[in-house]
């Protein structure tokens, strides 16, 4: 019986994502967004209302396709990835991710979203802003180090994403550039071990939020992960944290097709 209404949620959803296939809009050159720098990072996490729950299944299809048409919508400016959060984190069930060159960009989908029939069920669970810039310490790391840090990822889908806000302390900020050189090649040596297994993203934060880093990971092996927060932890730099996740925030990334299979059910 539930094999034949995931069936049949499966079908319903794929009929109706059946355009996504063919685009009305050209997409945002995805590739360019998440590799150069100067391109702003958005983190939004909703959780869903307790309406949402109560909507019939057919419902719920009506409000997913018009998740969409909204995501659709906005794909020329905007490079947008989802990923289900709910069942994993009591944060949020659902989060955004967003790259656009403009800020301005990324606020018209997120008014767009909020208002429209699905977005109405939404409740935000928080939104953080960065920007991808040039890296600020790498350039001086010993010709191996940079070497080191080229390997190549491991092949394969890295379904779980997680993102953890950093803010360091004024004593960080007021070292000169030596100094946190030096602390920031202990933090890469120590990283060195997983670099196979976990992939990252850094984006900056000071004056767009109140934090100072957005880090973002993808992995298929978790137990990696908290392998090397450990020993990161351990490096001389870490002393310089003061806000280190509050929220973590955990999730699978999905299509845009899963997630509304996921949600429709
Ligand atoms: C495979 C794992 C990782 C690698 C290879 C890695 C490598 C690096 C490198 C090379 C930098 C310097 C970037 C620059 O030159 O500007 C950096 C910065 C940073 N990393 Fe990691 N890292 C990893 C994991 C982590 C983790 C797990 C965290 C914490 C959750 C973290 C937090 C940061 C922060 C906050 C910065 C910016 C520090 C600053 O500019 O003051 N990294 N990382």
């Amino acid at each position: 019986m539930s094999s034949s209404l995931s069936l049949f949620v499966r079908c319903a959803v794929l009929a109706v994502v059946g355009l996504i296939m063919a685009p009305a809009v050209e997409a945002a050159d995805r590739d360019k967004l998440l590799s150069e720098p100067g391109v702003y990072g958005t983190f939004a996490a909703f959780t869903l209302d307790e309406d949402w729950a109560k909507e019939d299944q057919a419902t719920r299809i009506a409000h997913l396709t018009v998740l969409r048409g909204v995501v659709e919508q906005h794909r020329e400016k905007i490079a947008i990835d989802l990923y289900l959060t709910r069942g994993l984190s009591d944060h949020a069930d659902i989060m955004f991710r967003m790259h656009a060159v403009e800020l301005r960009e990324t606020q018209k989908f997120l008014l767009d979203l909020q208002s429209s029939l699905f977005g109405k069920h939404l409740k935000t669970a928080g939104i953080m802003h960065g920007l991808t810039k040039k890296a600020n310490y790498v350039p001086g790391f010993p010709d191996q180090l940079k070497a080191d840090l080229k390997t190549a990822s491991e092949s394969g889908p890295k379904p779980y994403a997680i993102v953890i806000p950093i803010r360091k302390s004024p004593d960080w900020w007021a070292l000169d550039q030596d100094k946190r050189a030096a602390m920031m090649k202990e933090h890469t040596e120590a990283t060195l071990p997983y670099i196979k297994t976990v992939k990252r993203k850094l984006y900056h934060s000071s004056g767009l939020d109140d934090l100072d880093f957005i880090t973002y990971f993808e992995t298929s092996k978790l137990e990696d992960f908290h392998s090397l927060i450990l020993s990161l932890e351990k490096v001389k730099e870490f002393q310089y944290t003061r806000r280190f996740g509050h929220p973590t925030l955990i999730g699978t990334a999905m299509s845009l097709p899963d997630i509304m299979e996921a949600l429709a059910q």
